[in-house]
């Protein structure tokens, strides 16, 4: 079983963006702890992203043909983006939406997703963790057929 782990405008700054608020762990730590768990799992994983919302639709209508389901922080898009919860709603797989922070307590901007309501499930408010719990929840949803 194959999944992808898509991360959305400006994850590659995690590290140095907003520490308070996302922490100090980088985006290469966040996959290599993902990539650890998806052995401890027996899934394979492929991790894609992008800062642009176009290239983030074109890599979920390519992978779509080799991977059964999403793992997605889309950042910033989450909270404005009809094209990318399209996307995700046109190729038919299942998705986890992500957040490290709990944007729940943020902003009131970060309390609409577009992504939720089409998701399987959201995870957010645990930092890094927030990753992993949200590929648990994923194969446990796609083992379960
Ligand atoms: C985020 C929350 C979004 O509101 C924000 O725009 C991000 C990161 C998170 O992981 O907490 O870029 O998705």
């Amino acid at each position: 079983m194959r999944v992808a782990i898509l991360h959305g405008p400006n994850l590659r700054l995690l590290g140095i963006r907003e520490p308070e608020v996302y922490g100090s762990g980088t985006l290469a730590d966040i996959n290599e702890d993902l990539r650890q768990l998806a052995v401890e799992l027996g899934v394979d994983v492929e991790v894609f992203q992008s800062n642009h919302e176009g290239e983030l639709v074109d890599f979920i209508e390519e992978a779509a043909g080799r991977v059964r389901g999403f793992l997605v922080n889309a950042g910033g898009l989450t909270h404005t983006s009809v094209a990318l919860r399209d996307a995700l709603i046109g190729v038919g797989l299942p998705f986890v939406e992500v957040h490290l922070s709990n944007v729940a307590a943020r902003e009131p901007f970060r309390h609409h997703s577009y992504l939720s309501a089409v998701s399987e499930g959201v995870v957010f408010g645990f930092g890094a963790r927030s990753y992993l719990l949200g590929l648990r929840g994923l194969v446990g949803r796609l083992s379960d057929g």
